[in-house]
Order: structure tokens, then C-alpha cells, then sequence
């Protein structure tokens, strides 16, 4: 097995070409619209929720061929969700991926249909790709992704983020709200992964397990990262969210807690795939990276 950071490395400049090609080219009318989608998709981000496709195509013996469009679907809902999230309505932020936000570089209403357009892109590469065995499981594929963005997704949790500001929230509620904002769609992204191959429902109930462990750790550890990260190593705006009033993991439990509540989610994640043995070893070292990153 190759080591993680060759993969990582490997499926990071997959996961790019293949999202340059499915973005239409800038050339191509509305030119700004197409040049302003392809700088908010292009050349940055971890693309945590492709490799996390990836590795759930490995343990469901999936074709990588099928499995990159899964991924650049959930990547593109990714993309547009940080564009969004970036606009003076929401958390007015000026930097992202070490670069001006799309609503400053462009404008508003350009990042306004950027996001929309992304969405859009998702779900056609989605319905016009072949990605699994049958129509029936490709259909479900579609809802997977539309339920993981929507308001019982990703977009309410981030209803209820902008809802929470000044509020301090218990661990129920913030931990409801983690779910959805950013568990949702690293959920999606492994279940679309193992979609593309085949697994016994016992697998896929383990796979669903680690996914939820590892989405709520990954936004334990963005609230840590904003607390105690530079700028500069994160390529966006740090202590935005102590600025802003907003309830998280360091504001309610701490530093200290927070991180040992990821490190739990972490061990969670692991004990989930223990039954699947030696195909979910990269599954395992993204569940490491995600509560380890530094960035
Ligand atoms: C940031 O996501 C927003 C959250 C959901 C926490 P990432 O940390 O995955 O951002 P990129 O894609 O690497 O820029
Ligand atoms: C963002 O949460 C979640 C989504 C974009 C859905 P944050 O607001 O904490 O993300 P960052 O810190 O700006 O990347
Ligand atoms: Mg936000
Ligand atoms: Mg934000
Ligand atoms: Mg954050």
C-alpha cells in the first residue's frame, strides 16, 4: 500500500482534473460566471470529502472512474456551500483557500449564482454519469446528495448556525447543528463512495457509523483550528468565530475538551470499521487526518 500522502497527493490531483473538465471553460458564455465558479472550485482546498469518497470506493471495490464523479458532485456542493457561506449575509469573510472570497474578487450577485450554478452542476454530473450497477441505486445516489444539501442537510445547519449567533447553545444543540452543517455532507461523501461498488448492509451500516463520527469531529476540530490557528496556516480569516459570537465547540467545552471530544470521535470512527478489515485502512488514516490536521 502506498503511504497516505502519495494517495492523498494522487486523488487530490484526480479529483482536479476531473473538476476541470466537468467546470465549463471560462472562455465559454456567461464568461464571468464560468471564470468565477472555476476560481471558487479550482486549485485549493484539502478535498477531505473526495478522498473520503475514495477510500469508501476501496472498501466497496468500486471503479475509481465512477467514484471521481461521485466525488467531484459532493466537492462542487462543497464549493458552493464555502461561497455562500463567505457572503456578507452569512459570515462575511474575505479570505478562503489563501485567496479573496468570491463575492470580493467577483461580486455578491456573481457569488450568489456561482453557488447556485456549482449546485447545479452537482446534480447533473450525478444524473448523467454512470456511477453504479443500476438506475435504481444511482436514483438513490441523487436523494443522498440533495438530502445532505438541503434544509434537513447542510443549508439548515447552516439556518441554524446564523440563528445561534449570541447564543449560547448546550451540547445538544451544537452537536444537532455540527450534524448538519458539515456532517452531512462528509457523511454524503462516503456514502456515495461505497454507492459506487457493492456492500452487504451490515458494511454499509458501519460505513454510515464512521461517517457520522468523522463529520461531526471534522467541524469539532474547525472550531478548534479557529480558535488556535494562524491565518496564514489556514488560509482563512482565524478567531473569526469568536469575533462573530458564534456558539462552537471552544466557546461551550473549551480547547482541552473539544479536542479530546474529537479524539473520542475519532476512536468511534475506528471501532466502526473494524469489521471490514484491510480495505478500510485508508478510511482509518483519513479518520486520523481529520481530528490531526493542522489546517
Ligand atoms: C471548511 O471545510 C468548512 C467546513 C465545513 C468546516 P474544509 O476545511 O474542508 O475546507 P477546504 O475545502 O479544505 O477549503
Ligand atoms: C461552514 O462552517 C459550514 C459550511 C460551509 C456548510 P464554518 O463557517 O465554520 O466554515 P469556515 O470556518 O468558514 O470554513
Ligand atoms: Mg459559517
Ligand atoms: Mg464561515
Ligand atoms: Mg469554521
Amino acid at each position: 500500500m502506498t503511504d497516505f500522502s502519495a494517495w492523498t497527493q494522487a486523488c487530490q490531483a484526480r479529483i482536479e482534473g476531473v473538476l476541470a473538465e466537468c467546470l465549463p471553460a471560462s472562455r465559454i458564455a456567461p464568461q464571468r460566471l464560468h471564470e468565477a465558479m472555476r476560481y471558487a472550485v479550482l486549485g485549493g482546498g484539502k478535498r477531505v470529502r473526495p478522498l473520503l469518497a475514495f477510500a469508501a470506493g476501496e472498501v466497496s471495490g468500486a471503479d475509481v472512474g465512477r467514484v471521481q464523479h461521485a466525488a467531484a458532485a459532493v466537492e462542487l456542493i462543497h464549493a458552493y456551500s464555502l461561497v455562500h457561506d463567505d457572503m456578507p449575509a452569512m459570515d462575511d469573510d474575505a479570505l478562503r483557500r489563501g485567496k479573496p472570497t468570491v463575492h470580493v474578487e467577483f461580486d455578491e450577485a456573481t457569488a450568489l449564482l456561482v453557488g447556485d450554478a456549482l449546485q447545479s452542476l452537482a446534480f447533473d454530473i450525478l444524473a448523467s454519469q454512470p456511477l453504479a450497477d443500476d438506475a435504481a441505486t444511482q436514483l438513490k445516489m441523487v436523494q443522498l446528495l440533495a438530502q445532505a444539501s438541503g434544509s434537513r442537510g447542510m443549508a439548515g445547519g447552516q439556518a441554524i448556525d446564523l440563528a445561534s449567533v449570541g447564543k449560547p447553545l448546550d451540547l445538544t444543540e451544537l452537536e444537532f447543528m455540527h450534524i448538519h452543517k458539515t456532517g452531512a455532507l462528509i457523511r454524503a461523501a462516503v456514502l456515495l463512495g461505497a454507492h459506487c461498488g457493492s456492500l452487504d448492509e451490515t458494511a454499509h451500516t458501519s460505513l454510515d457509523h464512521y461517517a457520522k463520527c468523522i463529520g461531526l469531529a471534522f467541524q469539532v476540530v474547525d472550531d478548534v483550528l479557529d480558535a488556535e490557528a494562524s491565518t496564514a496556516t489556514l488560509g482563512k480569516t482565524a478567531g473569526k468565530d469568536a469575533a462573530d459570537n458564534k456558539p462552537t465547540y471552544v466557546s461551550l467545552l473549551g480547547v482541552t475538551r473539544a479536542r479530546e471530544l474529537a479524539q473520542e470521535l475519532r476512536a468511534d470512527a475506528h471501532a466502526a470499521l473494524a469489521e471490514l478489515g484491510a480495505p478500510a485502512e485508508r478510511l482509518r488514516q483519513l479518520a486520523d487526518f481529520v481530528v490531526e490536521r493542522t489546517f
